[in-house]
């Protein structure tokens, strides 16, 4: 069954730039339009590392789902999925373990659509459409309750969800409940920007390219180390801990990041930050 909009769920509009529309764009995909386009060719003005920071986030998440499937993970949450690219955590997890199950979770009706046309005969993965920042109406989810057991540990993933989360929607709060549904020795795993270790030239750029992103029906809230770390309470940090992206587990990656490499000299590697937790009883 294709999947259906929720309520309160905003309709595609296509004449608005989208955030998520633009992260394909800058990934080098297919799934955008002349206005995302536009507004994405603007950021590429005032930053011109941006695709970068895609870049950089996709590979951040392939080496955690490759860390989670060794730790014993087989099931996944993927909170902001986006819309479907090279990577997909169900390739990527499958590829390792093929019983492995994904539920994607997203708003952006392109990505839940796209991602549903993928999915059509992997009977271990689906997408959920609905607002993250309505727990209940994740976690609740037919689809949801069909393929994860909320008795094993679960992989809570939240990539480059939060930056578009504003504090209004309390993110600490919201990651407790998906937190507290998911069992002890399950993950979260968050990345997300920030401005704490940018040097002056690359947080004019930023600055900028906030502004930029003001035309986009999503804006982007960059957060403190510290905020950061506490969105982990009730879990344990791997090893190394919160760390800018590229520091994440990257020497420990058997054929070395390709993805990241390509981008040592960037200033994108300045600006998000990364971790793991093992979630407490
Ligand atoms: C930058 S993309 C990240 C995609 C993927 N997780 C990755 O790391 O490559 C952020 C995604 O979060 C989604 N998103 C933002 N706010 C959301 C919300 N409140 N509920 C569901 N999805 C949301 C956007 O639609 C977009 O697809």
């Amino acid at each position: 069954m294709r999947p259906q909009p929720p309520e309160g769920v905003r309709e595609l509009d296509l004449e608005k730039p989208n955030a998520a529309r633009m992260y394909d764009y800058f990934l080098g995909g297919s799934h955008n339009f002349a206005p995302d386009r536009a507004l994405a060719a603007q950021v590429e003005q005032v930053t011109p590392w941006v695709r970068h920071i895609a870049g950089i986030n996709r590979a951040w998440l392939r080496r955690v789902v490759d860390f989670l499937v060794a730790q014993g993970i087989r099931q996944f949450l993927d909170l902001g999925s986006g819309i479907p690219t090279v990577g997909n955590v169900h390739e990527i997890a499958q590829g390792r373990e093929p019983d492995t199950r994904v539920v994607y979770v997203d708003y952006e009706a392109v990505a839940v659509h796209h991602s549903h046309e993928l999915l059509r005969d992997n009977d271990k993965a689906t997408v959920v459409w609905a607002d993250v920042r309505q727990p209940t109406s994740v976690l609740e989810h037919e689809e949801t309750r069909r393929l994860l057991d909320f008795t094993q540990p679960i992989g809570l993933l939240c990539a480059g969800l939060l930056l578009f989360i504003s504090d209004e929607y309390d993110p600490a709060g919201l990651l407790a409940t998906y937190r507290d549904a998911c069992p002890a020795g399950s993950y979260l795993a968050i990345s997300t920007m920030s401005q704490d270790e940018a040097d002056p030239a690359t947080a004019e750029q930023l600055a900028d390219l906030l502004k930029l992103y003001e035309m986009a029906d999503e804006r982007i809230y960059p957060r403190d180390k510290a905020t950061i770390e506490s969105w982990f309470a009730g879990t344990e940090l791997v090893d190394p801990g919160l760390v800018l992206l590229h520091q994440w587990r990257t020497e420990r990656s058997a054929e070395g990041d390709p993805l990241w490499t390509q981008h040592e000299a960037s200033p994108a590697r300045l600006i998000g930050y990364g971790a793991v937790g093992r979630i407490l009883g």
